[in-house]
């Protein structure tokens, strides 16, 4: 099915949300010379008019980027973000949103590489055109040759099965975005299955998926899913702006998985989330979450029970008494915002030995999950 237009939900709290956490996760990769690659399995029509079209429909960039606009109290780790979506309006009125492809080829070096898919036979053209375009004023101001073919590759294909062929990238550095519509529940099995192949192909690339909170069942489901994938760790952040529409109607909530995360990003997190809730959240069931975990592979010489872990089953039950964590999550909210003071670590119950390395697996995985208390 191919009924999603991204145009319509362009420039929402998710998308800030979203292109916020990819400018983080592509400025960490950009510290080093050696060039990586950046793969967008959905990549949209790169960039979005929000005064025409789609986006005056239902206006939802009044959720997302709308409020942040004007403000001038715009914490330091989320100002890249801003002066990105700024740069792409330079008259100061917002008539333009940036896609997730847009954000990253501003981000990215002449050395770096990105890989776009999408599958919508309209939205390609419009992407091809978008970047065929931007590209093109790229070369007029000097500012960088055009390689397109080498440096942007656009593939009008299924981006799930399309980075089977990517991985691992050349420089074995390099980030996969994966945002898929998610209007067939399909999208959520395809996440997983796509995420334990690409980390088989890659164990050390960073991914992230972007993912709605919703009442459904697999919504509910996938975050504890790809907790279980073995990885080196993760990191989960939500954002919600309200409580449930009581029509049931709207998305209110959003968030970003990342496994393999820089460690730089929670604390970043934790400087713009707060600030998110407040100028975005629109009644006291606004809030963020923030967890992170490693999960461990375990080398085993006999079979032994893999270790419970009990952040991902979603009991809210105690770490063991060694960690004295709450096995809840980090929560900001507008009641309260201030309230996240101090952090624990809770494990799980000791291993073997861990191989924390290149993706030696050789029994279940075992979970390490660090909550933080209140
Ligand atoms: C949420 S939008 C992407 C938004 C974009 N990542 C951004 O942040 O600006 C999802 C896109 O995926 C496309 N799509 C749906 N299924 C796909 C698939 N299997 N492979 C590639 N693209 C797909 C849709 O046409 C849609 O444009």
């Amino acid at each position: 099915m191919l009924s999603y237009r991204h145009g319509f939900h362009a420039g929402n709290h998710a998308d800030v949300l979203k292109h916020f956490v990819l400018i983080e996760l592509l400025n960490y990769l950009g510290q080093k010379d050696t060039a990586y690659t950046y793969v967008d399995t959905h990549s949209g029509a790169g960039l979005y008019s929000l005064d025409t079209g789609y986006a005056m429909k239902n206006a939802e960039y009044e959720t997302g980027i709308g409020p942040l606009w004007e403000r001038d109290d715009v914490p330091a780790a989320l100002q890249e973000y801003m002066n990105l979506v700024k740069g792409m309006n330079p008259s100061g009125k917002m008539r333009y949103y940036p896609g997730s492809p847009y954000c990253a080829n501003e981000v990215m070096r002449s050395q770096d590489r990105l890989r776009l898919f999408e599958l919508h036979p309209s939205e390609i053209k419009i992407l091809s055109e978008n970047f065929r375009k931007l590209e093109a004023h790229k070369a007029e101001q000097g500012e960088r040759q055009t390689v397109r073919g080498k440096r942007i590759m656009i593939n009008a294909g299924d981006g799930f099965e399309g980075l089977k062929a990517i991985l691992p990238p050349p420089s074995r550095r390099g980030l996969v975005l994966i945002d898929p519509p998610y209007e067939v529940k399909d999208d959520y099995r395809r996440v997983k299955v796509c995420l334990e192949d690409a980390l088989l192909r890659f164990p050390t690339g960073t991914y992230a998926v972007w993912y709605p909170v919703l009442s459904r069942i697999e919504s509910k489901q996938l975050p504890e899913r790809l907790k279980r994938i073995p990885s080196n760790g993760w990191l989960n952040v939500t954002l919600s702006i309200s409580g449930p529409n009581p029509d049931g109607f709207g998305l209110h909530s959003s968030g970003m998985f990342i496994i393999n995360p820089p460690w730089t990003l929670e604390a970043t997190l934790r400087e713009v989330m707060p600030y998110l809730v407040r100028v975005l959240g629109k009644d006291v069931s606004a809030k963020y979450e923030i967890e992170s975990g490693e999960t461990v592979t375990v080398k085993v010489k006999s079979p032994v029970r893999a270790p419970v872990d009990r952040s991902a089953r979603g009991t809210g039950r105690a770490g063991s008494p060694a960690t004295a964590g709450t096995g809840r999550p980090q929560v900001g909210s507008l009641r309260t915002s201030n309230a996240n003071k101090g952090g624990a670590r809770t494990g799980a119950a000791p291993v073997a030995s861990r191989d924390l390395g290149q993706g030696k697996r050789t029994a279940r995985p075992a979970n390490l999950s660090k909550t933080r208390s209140r």
